[in-house]
């Protein structure tokens, strides 16, 4: 069975209770239990980790390949917008990654309009809220299948 990696980047073990306005009041736990359903349906192993330290997501990235990971998706919150060391980890791994974030990045404030990731991501969900996560998944899952 593949096995794909998630990844959630700083300050996301705090929603549901995190300005929930824009980001909504679905708790992590929910969103993982959500991913591991869509997981089940489609016959994927996922690995879902959460941490609040750029150098942790590094290592964790760095490590994907030889540990099996056919894909991530990573989420990588304020990292998104300031590390260059989890760009150069992603562009690293030679597996395909996804990023994906809750709101809207583009209809915020104008430092969160540049994502430093992307571009070295096969592609990118942004606004949809917790569905978000599911819709990254299903593009990884495709991604897995071709
Ligand atoms: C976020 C957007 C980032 O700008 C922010 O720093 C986050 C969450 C999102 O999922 O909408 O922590 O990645």
């Amino acid at each position: 069975m593949s096995k794909i990696l998630v990844i959630h980047g700083p300050n996301l073990n705090l929603l549901g209770q995190r300005e929930p306005d824009v980001y909504g009041k679905t708790t992590l736990e929910e969103i993982n239990r959500r991913l591991q359903e869509f997981a089940k349906s489609n016959n994927v192993e996922l690995e879902i980790v959460q941490s609040n330290h750029e150098g942790e997501i590094v290592d964790t990235i760095g490590q994907a390949n030889q540990r099996g990971f056919k894909a991530i998706l990573i989420n990588p919150a304020a990292y998104t917008h300031t590390s260059v060391a989890i760009r150069d980890a992603v562009a690293a791994v030679s597996i395909p990654t996804v990023e994906v974030h809750l709101s809207n990045i583009y209809a915020r404030e104008e430092f969160r309009h540049t994502s430093l990731i992307a571009p070295v991501c096969h592609g990118q969900v942004s606004g949809f809220g917790a569905d978000s996560y599911v819709l990254g998944l299903e593009a990884v899952i495709g991604l897995i299948k071709k």
